[in-house]
């Protein structure tokens, strides 16, 4: 069984749809160990708790987005809880901060994020409102491994939606959402039946 340690910040939308496939043995080789929120009273805190997940509340209010110090305490964190770089998986979902690359070294190749876009289109924030206002006609989501870089890693599913004329920020962000949705769990599926083999930049599935 794989541990997942969950990181979050926020609304905790991704956070449920991997809950939900682990409760609904979609997801039967891994369960999430604990949920660590670098934010207190987020919508993601109650999802955890609503499905009796230990959470952890590391308060970065006034510190660096980016800090070795304060990565210290949750990479301790998520080893008290059993995700060891030996034999755990860190998803990041809707986690704000970037991580210091002592972090990512900690973890080689077991760290994931979900990203609102097509990669490597519109890295960093507010990826549907620059693919909106750069006028694409197609974007997506991408779950991908974590490399030093912000949302660089090697890609492990992506899933591609229209772009519509008539589309807000808030139509294309929950047209997205539902690809997100359904792409990170089973990227968590595939990586906890150790199934994806990374080679250079490209992630395969093992034959
Ligand atoms: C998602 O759009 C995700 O791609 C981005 O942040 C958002 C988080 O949403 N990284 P939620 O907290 O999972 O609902």
């Amino acid at each position: 069984m794989v541990p997942i340690g969950v990181l979050v910040s926020g609304r905790g939308s991704n956070l449920e749809s991997i809950l939900d496939a682990v409760d609904g043995k979609y997801i039967t080789k891994g369960r999430v160990s604990v949920v660590v929120s670098n934010k207190p009273s987020v919508g993601a805190l109650e999802i955890a708790r609503k499905h009796d997940v230990p959470t952890v509340v590391l308060d970065d209010k006034g510190l660096p987005k980016m800090d070795p110090e304060y990565d210290r305490k949750t990479m301790a964190t998520l080893e008290a809880h059993g995700v060891t770089p030996k034999d755990g998986l860190i998803a990041l979902a809707g986690y704000f901060r970037i991580l210091s690359p002592q972090f990512v070294d900690h973890y080689p190749n077991r760290i994931m994020n979900v990203h609102p876009a097509l990669l490597p289109a519109f890295p960093g924030l507010e990826a549907q409102k620059r693919a909106l206002e750069h006028g694409v006609k197609v974007s997506g989501a991408t779950v991908h491994f974590v490399a030093k870089e912000v949302d660089a890693g090697p890609i492990i599913l992506q899933a591609h939606v229209p772009v519509r004329d008539d589309d807000t920020v808030e139509t294309l962000s929950e047209r997205i959402l539902r690809q997100e949705h359904r792409l990170y769990p089973e990227a968590i599926r595939l990586f906890t039946e150790d199934q994806l083999k990374i080679e250079g930049r490209r992630v395969v599935l093992k034959t």
